[in-house]
């Protein structure tokens, strides 16, 4: 897509993880100008005073506002969302509301307006594998690659309300879709497999409180000399992808318009899969390079329920392994980084930013 003016994109969410990383690289690249809202700006504070960035303080319920800034726009990139597991069997009424009522009034919106909408969804869509419902079925990583077309979408029953999140995602997947199909909705919608780098969650009693996602829990282990806790002994399997990899997925949708619409993409680094019992022990040997005392004083991990972790209600998904096969043809997109490289930047990250204030709130 040629654009004689900068592109204009309205971001919503622009300053959680995803969105603050994303936002830098559109703002440094120079064809880009960008209404971004947010309700919380502390991640993308250095960038606030950026001559081609509007943001504002608000949230998806002011929608007569979000509509307006809609309107000015040629690109909704829709990212605000609540995606952290330990919230889906806990507040899931606002888990629901926040990743399907808000976000649906955006889909709206861009149908109407005639906007092209890139939507953040999950690879938490895919639920569990066939695998996991009948023991017995040897992993066969080709076998078990997940396929943004052809793979089916299996979710636990209502009362494991972890699915209330993957379920309130794939309705919106399918809403959107619907909307394209019967307004001509130009969309397109990505699947991130577990995006990891700094500014990633929060570490519990310093910048946040309950539970955050693996890496953050496993750095605040590292970093307050507590066990890693390894749920239900870290048997269930993710592929890491590197945030810069994933930006660049991004930056390939937007400069390829044309043939990014209408499709899903599943957005992750197939070479990148681990248990989550060895993730903890490749984020220990990373974490001892850096910190050699830390071996001698010994890092322990302990096994733990995810009833005692996540309390009732939690479910897990056994195995996500992206099939990219798509990224990589329409958008010439293949992910570079390995895990260990990535792991090596985002632990010197969390180190940097966070080991002084954990060390005095160590609990030992
Ligand atoms: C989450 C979200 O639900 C997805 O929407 C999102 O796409 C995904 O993260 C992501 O980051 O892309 P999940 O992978 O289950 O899904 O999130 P984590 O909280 O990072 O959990 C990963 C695994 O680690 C789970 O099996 C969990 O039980 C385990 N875990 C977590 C531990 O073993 N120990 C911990 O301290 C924390």
């Amino acid at each position: 897509m040629r654009h004689d003016r900068p592109h204009a994109v309205c971001m919503l969410g622009c300053g959680g993880f995803v969105g603050s990383h994303l936002l830098s690289r559109l703002l440094d690249e120079g064809s880009f100008k960008v209404v971004g809202i947010d309700i919380d700006a502390s991640k993308i504070r250095s960038l606030l005073d950026h001559p081609r960035l509007t943001f504002l303080h608000l949230d998806l319920h002011d929608t007569e506002r979000v509509r307006q800034l809609v309107e000015q726009s040629d690109t909704v990139i829709s990212l605000a969302a609540l995606c952290n597991p330990s919230l889906y069997n806990t507040i899931p009424l606002d888990v629901i509301e926040i990743n399907f009522m808000g976000p649906l009034e955006v889909v709206k919106m861009c149908a109407e307006l005639n906007k092209w909408l890139i939507h953040f969804s999950t690879s938490e869509v895919y639920g569990k594998t066939v695998g996991a419902y009948t023991p017995g079925i040897a992993y066969d990583d080709e076998a078990v690659m997940l396929n943004e077309d052809t793979t089916p979408l299996i979710m636990g029953p209502v009362s494991a309300q972890r699915w209330s999140y993957a379920a309130a995602k794939q309705l919106l997947e399918r809403t959107i879709y619907a909307y394209g199909f019967e307004k001509g909705l130009d969309y397109t919608t990505i699947r991130p497999f577990n995006f990891f780098g700094p500014r990633m969650d929060f570490i519990p009693g310093i910048d946040g409180e309950g539970i955050p996602r693996v890496l953050a829990c496993f750095m605040e282990a590292l970093m307050k000399h507590k066990p890693l806790q390894l749920v239900d002994g870290g048997k269930n399997h993710r592929t890491f992808t590197y945030i810069d990899d994933a930006v660049d997925a991004m930056m390939a949708i937007l400069a390829n318009r044309e043939k990014a619409a209408g499709q899903i993409f599943n957005i992750g680094n197939p070479d990148n899969g681990v248990t989550i019992a060895e993730l903890a022990d490749l984020m220990i040997s990373v974490y001892t390079e850096l910190h050699p005392e830390s071996a001698e004083r010994g890092i322990e991990k302990e096994n733990i329920s995810a009833r005692d972790f996540y309390g009732e209600g939690y479910d897990d998904s056994d195995r996500r392994v992206p099939d990219i096969t798509k990224a990589r043809k329409l958008l010439g997109w293949n992910p570079r980084t390995r895990l260990v490289d990535g792991l090596r930047k985002t632990i010197a990250y969390y180190v940097e930013e966070y080991q002084a204030l954990c060390s005095h709130r160590e609990i030992g």
